[in-house]
């Protein structure tokens, strides 16, 4: 059985994924679509063509991890395609949010991500693709988005690494980093911070995001960077040094 498993598919850059692929790539089986609200996952699947199955489990929790396992285990399957969008962010100062919300962050955004890329391994084979998560914000750190910015550089370097690591087996890993998107994303990173206003200039929205980033993956590319702003963002913070940046965000940031 061949498969495509999509991490985060409730809503947002996910549920994007599950549409355009299910146009796209009309070999598979199954798609299995995974977050924890598996209603609105049902919901999705009845507009999509590819049989589904809604696995509603919460990443962060070792049992659902470990029934995950298991039915991978049972099913077996040929996996053609991993893309692991769950994640969130919080905006805030590191002192004012709960010690809690961000450990929790590092275990979905870092943890998670890294425990379901590495179960979803040994059932991938030559041509599979991996499709990573990460963010602009992994390209400089971000005061006010500061365990945020950190686990999406986690994901970024984590993946380079990785698709370095599987070229022997002839499976690629594309990381994707956008800038801001209009998901639901806002609705919980803004509980403790706002967005800088020239963020906001730059959102794109999730169609076009997911387009480009299933391109890049087909070409081999191990990076997709979507829009102008941001592919500019990205070649300044290789080349300026990371001070003047943060100076020139706080100088826009009033
Ligand atoms: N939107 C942006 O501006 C933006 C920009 C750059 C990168 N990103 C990244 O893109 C990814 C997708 O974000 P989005 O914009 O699509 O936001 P979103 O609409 O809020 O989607 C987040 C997804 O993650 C799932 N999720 C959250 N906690 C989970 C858990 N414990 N276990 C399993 N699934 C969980 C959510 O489903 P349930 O609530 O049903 O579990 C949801 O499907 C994230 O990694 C985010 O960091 C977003």
């Amino acid at each position: 059985m061949n498969i495509i498993i999509i991490t985060g598919a409730s809503s947002g850059l996910g549920e994007e994924f599950a549409r355009q692929l299910d146009r796209l790539f009309t070999r598979i089986d199954e798609i299995w679509l995974i977050a924890r609200r598996k209603e609105r996952m049902e919901e999705i699947s009845k507009g999509l063509q590819t049989r589904c199955r809604a696995i509603g489990l919460d990443m962060t929790e070792q049992g659902d991890m470990e029934r995950f396992c298991a039915m991978l285990k049972k099913e077996a399957p040929v996996i053609r395609m991993l893309v692991n969008c769950a994640g969130f962010g919080l905006m805030g100062a590191v002192a004012r949010i709960p010690l809690r919300e961000q450990t929790e962050m590092i275990r979905l955004n870092c943890m998670a991500l890294t425990e379901m890329t590495h179960l979803c391994l040994p059932y991938m084979r030559r041509g599979s693709r991996l499709i990573q998560m990460a963010s602009s914000a992994a390209f400089l750190p971000q005061e006010n988005f500061a365990v945020y910015a950190a686990t999406k550089a986690y994901v970024l370097s984590f993946s380079q690494a990785l698709n370095q690591e599987l070229k022997a087996r002839g499976i690629k890993v594309t990381s994707v980093c956008p800038g801001p998107v209009d998901t639901a994303f806002f609705d919980i990173a803004e509980r403790y911070g706002k967005t800088l206003a020239v963020k906001k200039l730059t959102i794109v929205p999730p169609a076009r995001v997911v387009a480009k980033a299933i391109r890049d993956c087909r070409a081999g590319r191990a990076l997709s960077v979507c829009s102008l702003p941001i592919q500019a963002f990205h070649i300044l913070c290789k080349l300026l040094p990371h001070e003047l940046i943060f100076h020139l965000m706080r100088l826009f940031g009033r």
